[in-house]
């Protein structure tokens, strides 16, 4: 039996997918995105599951789409068959944090799957590239709009039409990733964020990461009135008067997640 592309642990209420294929430097093909798919979905409906964090191995986060699967594939090929939309785009559905513990290579649709989590923990050791070009390719799973989204355009347009590589200090300085820290403590650190995150109200979390979002999707009126809604929705929920109410008390919030 082949051994699954993906693999999927549990630590408290942090659910961890480690992507699995290091002899292709987790190079991401369809088994490999229809099981993370269907594992972050897993993870999403699971009401004891707070927060999730993807990683990769100490080489490779991953080195983007598998290219020994498209070369010979046609147009017809991708265009029937949803490339991308089919499984890739599953994480747009996921509405708890996912936070990517990246090491080593985080290239192409390696980079691109790293960006659509939203929150990125760079290890030293990190590296990452857009370098389609080099295949007369182009980034396909985001990657022209998310990295310039997150870094502007002029840095964003030097990786894309150069191939330039950051490693994680460029990475940090440009606002690609959320911090750095030394690869021995890589998985240390996620887990220690994801679970703290994971410790708050996963419906005010779930509100937050909606309202986040929506500053790339609306003008900043829209934006700042589904904000001012999401906040005003608060009200309608027990932890939020539970967290105010423990403040007050000083003590700890018990947090029922409604
Ligand atoms: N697809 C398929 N196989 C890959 C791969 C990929 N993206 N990246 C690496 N591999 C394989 C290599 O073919 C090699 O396999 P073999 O041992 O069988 O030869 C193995 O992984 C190890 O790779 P290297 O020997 O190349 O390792 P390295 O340390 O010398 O180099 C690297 C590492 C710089 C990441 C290099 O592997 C590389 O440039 N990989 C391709 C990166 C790339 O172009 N990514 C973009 C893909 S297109 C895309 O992602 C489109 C999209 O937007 C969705």
């Amino acid at each position: 039996m082949s051994e699954s592309p993906i693999l999927s642990t549990r630590h408290g209420r942090v659910g961890l997918i480690t992507l699995n294929r290091p002899a292709q430097l987790n190079a991401l093909n369809d088994a490999l995105m229809d099981a993370l798919g269907q594992a972050l979905l897993s993870l999403d409906a699971d009401p004891d599951i707070g927060a999730i964090v993807i990683t990769g191995s100490d080489k490779a986060f991953a080195a983007g789409a598998d290219i020994a699967v498209m070369a010979d594939w046609t147009y017809m090929d991708v265009y029937q068959g949803g490339f991308i939309t089919r499984n890739w785009e599953t994480i747009r559905q996921v509405r708890k944090p996912v936070i990517a513990a990246v090491a080593g290579y985080a290239m192409g649709g390696g980079c691109e799957l790293a960006l659509a989590c939203d929150i990125i923990i760079a290890a030293e050791s990190a590296q990452f590239a857009l370098p389609e070009i080099k295949l007369a390719m182009l980034p396909g799973a985001g990657g022209t709009q998310r990295l310039p989204r997150a870094i502007g355009k002029a840095k964003a347009m030097d990786m894309c039409l150069s191939a330039r590589m950051l490693n994680a200090q460029e990475a940090d300085r440009y606002g690609l990733v959320s911090r750095v820290v030394p690869d021995a403590e890589l998985q240390a650190v996620t887990l220690k964020l994801a679970t703290q995150i994971a410790g708050y109200s996963l419906p005010a979390l779930m509100a937050i990461k909606e309202s986040v979002n929506r500053a790339h999707e609306a003008s900043l009126t829209e934006g700042i009135l589904f904000e001012r809604r999401a906040l005003h929705a608060r009200f309608a929920s027990a932890d939020a008067h539970e967290g105010m109410h423990a403040f007050l008390d000083k003590r700890k919030p018990v947090f029922q997640h409604r």
